[in-house]
Order: structure tokens, then C-alpha cells, then sequence
């Protein structure tokens, strides 16, 4: 990684006792409609952090967006209060939230608190120098601990960092930017990718970058779609976005030209209705009818794949390949997330549906490293500088 400072460095340097510190973190997690947390993932992940600066001796002072709120229009929902319960949960403590804290917080040294959803702050997103000034002169040290928000530079990431007194990497950020440049920079032969989601618009710039380095581009969801109406078949009236069909043709041919493939699903399954209940029906790749919703890949396709998968060297993974939430189309996902599991191959996973599907078939222990970015991951993966790593790298110069 470029060179920035490290908090744990700081820390053993005795440089954090009684010092307020300001953690950015990425406690952005999904949660169902009751506002309940579905998957813990990313605050688990920032406890290392909130317990190193406490035991440290630090006023802690924590924050993070939670979706994509109006900036300045407070909404119960779009509140980190059951975020601050869990995270008191796994720190053992209760975890006060503020909210109004931009122009002052209350915090002894040996505290922690929690302060509300930093994207409701007005000129969060486009980082307002003003902002960012007031947040920086909340602390003497600020902490940019959220991997899955390196990739944006909006006040709480980008504008404080250059302000506050000293600006460090935690231990999150550090971690997830050594273990993924690390396999990257030498990965074991055959690397596979699996890209899927939902619109090839997303991920176009990082399936055009896999393409000229991956040895197996493996696509799937929506992006499969549009990658089966590149390779001329018919895909009735399944999601797909055909003004990138010659984008997707590009991406085969470039693969193609280095003796590389981007396999097409033989066989697929469909149902008439995106429904959890809807009929499912497996079907060839070349029988697909004009009413026909392509819900996931075929048994055979799937079969192909985790034969490739058991034989690659290193393996990224971004995005589950069907609609792994509905049991009838969840067959092409479970096959992968296991072959992932059962292959030999150092494995990367990244981006929330793919935690969702690693936690549903219960293979975290056997995925070499699973990050907390989605945007995040897959920029680096295309071999960007993040904002994050540039900001603390000129504040380490
Ligand atoms: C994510 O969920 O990928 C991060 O928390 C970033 O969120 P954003 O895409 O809303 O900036």
C-alpha cells in the first residue's frame, strides 16, 4: 500500500492516551423493513478499531453513513440507533448516539460514542471544506477505518483528513487493502472472477480491467443476460441492458485474443413471474421463450462452472449469479459458494449480496479473505488509487 500512517502504529508509539479520536468507519449494513439488522458484517469488522483507540486511553468518537439519506432531513430510518445497540453488544459497553454533533461533542477519554448518520450533515456528499473543518476540529486524530467508503471523497473520508491535526489508516482500511493487493499482485494461475449482478453498466469498467488480466471471467445475474444477448441467443424478458451488448462483445473479444473465456450459460432456469413461488423451469440457453424471466444459470452451466472454480488458483467473487433470495433460483449460488468453499484456490469475496450468500451457506471459514467493500472492493480490483489511501498517503508525505 502507499505509504500512510497507521492508528496501531500511534497507538504503540503511546501517541493516543487522552487524545480525541475520530473513527470513520463503514457501518452501512443492510436491514429489513422493521430497521433490524440482517447482516453484521461491517460492524463486526470496525470493532477492532473502537477497541484499539479504547484501550488506548482515547475519547472515542465514532461515525458512519447508513444509506442514502436527504442531507439535512432527519428520518427515524435512516437513524444509526440499531447500529450503536449492536455495536454495544460487541463491545461489551453501552454505546451512546449523538446527534447535532457537528459543532461539538461531549467525550471523556475511556468513552465511546456514536455519532448519527454523518451523511445527514449538510455538504457531507460533496465535501464542504466548512464541514469538513468543523469535523476535523473535533479531534487530534482522525481514523479512516471504512474500507467500504474508501472509494468516495465526501467530508467524513476525504475533507477531514486533510484538516484534522493527524489523519491515519485503521486497522480495517490497512487490512483490506494489504490482503487484496497481495493476492492480486501474484495470484496463483488459473485467476477466475465471477462478476454478477444485476446491470452491466455498474460493473463495466471492472469487468473490462478483469479482462485483461483474469484467466476465467465468469459472469452472472442481469450481466449474464446481456452477455447471452452478446453471444446471439434470446433471452424473452429477462433484465438485461442491450445498448451494452457491444461492450459485452468487447469484453468476450478481449478475453478471447489472450486464449481466455467468458463462459455463456448453457442451460438456464425461468419462471413467467419474479416471484419467491413462481414456477421454475430449467431450460437450454437456446430455448428461452419470449415470456421466460432468466432467474438463475442451469444445473449443467453451473456444474461446468464449479468444475472451473474446484481447479483455479485464486478466485474473486463479486455477486451471486441467480435470485439466490428465492429457494427455486438459489441453486446456481449455493453450487458456486460451494465449489468456492471446497476448491483449493485462495479465495476473495466482496460486496453485500455476496456476504449475504456466503452467510446463507454458512462457507465463511472457508473463503481466504472476505472484505467488507462492495464499490470499494471492485475498485481496487480494477487497480484505482482509492481517496482514502490518497488523502492519508499526502497527509503521511
Ligand atoms: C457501500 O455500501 O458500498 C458503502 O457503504 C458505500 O455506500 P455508498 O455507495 O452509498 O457510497
Amino acid at each position: 500500500m502507499m505509504k500512510v500512517l497507521r492508528f496501531a502504529d500511534l497507538v504503540a508509539q503511546g501517541q493516543v492516551q487522552g487524545k480525541r479520536v475520530f473513527i470513520r468507519a463503514d457501518l452501512n449494513v443492510p436491514q429489513d423493513d422493521a430497521g433490524r439488522i440482517t447482516e453484521d458484517t461491517r460492524i463486526r469488522a470496525s470493532v477492532p478499531c473502537v477497541k484499539m483507540a479504547l484501550d488506548a486511553g482515547a475519547a472515542v468518537m465514532v461515525t458512519s453513513h447508513l444509506g442514502r439519506p436527504t442531507e439535512g432531513e432527519f428520518k427515524p430510518e435512516d437513524s444509526l440507533a440499531p447500529v450503536a445497540e449492536r455495536l454495544g453488544e460487541l463491545l461489551g459497553r453501552p454505546v451512546k448516539l449523538v446527534s447535532g454533533w457537528v459543532d461539538g461533542v461531549q467525550v471523556a477519554p475511556g468513552e465511546v460514542v456514536l455519532l448519527e448518520n454523518c451523511r445527514l450533515n449538510k455538504g457531507e456528499k460533496k465535501n464542504n471544506e466548512e464541514l469538513a473543518r468543523k469535523m476535523a476540529a473535533l479531534c487530534d486524530i482522525f481514523v479512516h477505518d471504512a474500507f467500504g467508503t474508501a472509494h468516495r471523497a465526501e467530508a467524513s473520508t476525504y475533507g477531514i483528513a486533510q484538516f484534522a491535526p493527524v489523519a491515519c489508516a485503521g486497522p480495517l482500511l490497512a487490512a483490506e487493502i494489504d490482503a487484496i493487493s497481495k493476492a492480486l499482485a501474484n495470484p496463483k494461475r488459473p485467476l477466475v472472477a465471477i462478476v454478477a449482478g444485476s446491470k452491466v453498466s455498474t460493473k463495466l469498467t471492472i469487468l473490462q480491467s478483469l479482462a485483461k488480466n483474469v484467466d476465467g471471467l465468469i459472469v452472472g445475474g442481469g450481466i449474464a443476460n446481456t452477455f447471452m444477448l452478446a453471444a446471439g441467443l434470446k433471452i424473452g424478458k429477462s433484465l438485461a441492458e442491450p445498448d451494452l451488448v457491444d461492450e459485452a462483445k468487447a469484453v468476450i473479444a478481449a478475453m478471447q485474443a489472450r486464449g481466455a473465456a467468458v463462459p455463456i450459460p448453457e442451460d438456464v432456469v425461468c419462471a413467467k413471474t419474479f416471484a419467491a413461488d413462481a414456477p421454475a423451469t430449467v431450460k437450454a440457453a437456446t430455448g428461452v421463450a419470449d415470456d421466460d424471466l432468466i432467474l438463475d444459470i442451469g444445473p449443467k452451466t453451473a456444474g461446468r462452472l464449479a468444475e472451473q472454480l474446484k481447479a483455479a488458483g485464486t478466485i474473486v467473487w463479486n455477486g451471486p449469479v441467480g435470485v439466490f433470495e428465492f429457494d427455486a433460483f438459489a441453486h446456481g449460488t449455493e453450487t458456486i459458494a460451494r465449489a468456492i468453499a471446497a476448491s483449493d484456490a485462495f479465495s476473495i469475496a466482496g460486496g453485500g449480496d455476496t456476504l449475504a450468500a456466503i452467510a446463507k451457506y454458512g462457507i465463511e471459514q472457508d473463503v481466504g479473505y472476505i472484505s467488507t467493500g462492495g464499490g470499494a472492493f471492485l475498485e481496487v480490483l480494477e487497480g484505482k488509487t482509492l481517496p482514502a489511501f490518497e488523502i492519508l498517503a499526502r497527509r503521511a508525505a
